[in-house]
């Protein structure tokens, strides 16, 4: 009896998790609740999204971003620039589940390895030659050149780059499916995070001496 019961538990779990799963897998940002949610970027409630603006203060600048017009400054170590158009630089994209990205590079420029963990990405290069590539978490690289009108696809998570190897400068447009699809950018999270993370773990990881680690820390002003 008592095993019984125990077992049409089991059974109940099993079918609700089953239920539940495919929603939190598939799900990026969830569903908006109403129109519009022009974020009040100033509250100081903290919640997931921006609380909404009061719809009669709303105007139709809440919906237009001149923000990815102008070419980024590409003068830094990496030598590209990521201008964000999320729901920090564009308010209007409030809870509505997408958000884009401009992306310059000088020649020879890199976007380092970095990852969204709130956002698939997909983008277009629209000038130049760029190598991009993903690593899935089997340790498989999946990377191809690129030229004006091509497409690509970062599934969401993944760690991925792109490098100019044309002869001049290059440009992508990125988009996301999260209003804020955050960026981890793994040589600064590793060798230039605040505070530092020790040189023991970053020796023992890429099994290199102490004076190694250093010098990275040094290319990023730590
Ligand atoms: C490119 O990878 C981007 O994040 O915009
Ligand atoms: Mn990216």
């Amino acid at each position: 009896m008592i095993s019984s019961s125990g077992s049409s538990f089991d059974l109940l779990c099993c079918l609700v998790v089953l239920l539940i799963l495919p929603f939190s897998s598939l799900s990026s940002d969830p569903d908006s609740l109403q129109d519009f949610c022009v974020a009040n970027l100033n509250s100081s409630i903290s919640v997931n999204g921006f609380p909404c603006k009061p719809d009669a203060e709303v105007t139709f600048n809440d919906f237009f971003f001149d923000g990815l017009s102008k070419e980024g400054d590409t003068t830094n170590v990496f030598g590209s620039k990521v201008t964000p158009g999320s729901v920090l630089e564009f308010p209007g994209l409030n809870t509505l589940g997408i958000s884009m990205n401009r992306v310059d590079f000088a020649p020879g420029g890199l976007n380092p390895p970095h990852s969204h963990p709130r956002a698939t990405e997909s983008g277009v290069v629209i000038k130049g030659k760029l190598l991009v590539g993903f690593i899935s978490t089997n340790n498989v690289f999946y990377s191809k050149v690129l030229s004006a009108g091509q497409m690509f696809v970062i599934p969401k998570g993944l760690v991925h780059f792109q490098l100019n190897v044309g002869e001049g400068k290059a440009l992508t447009f990125t988009a996301f499916n999260s209003h804020l699809p955050g960026a981890a950018v793994l040589p600064l999270n590793l060798f230039a995070s605040t505070p530092a993370i020790p040189n023991g773990v970053l020796t023992k990881a890429f099994q290199v001496e102490d004076n190694v680690i250093n010098a990275i820390k040094s290319k990023f002003g730590s």
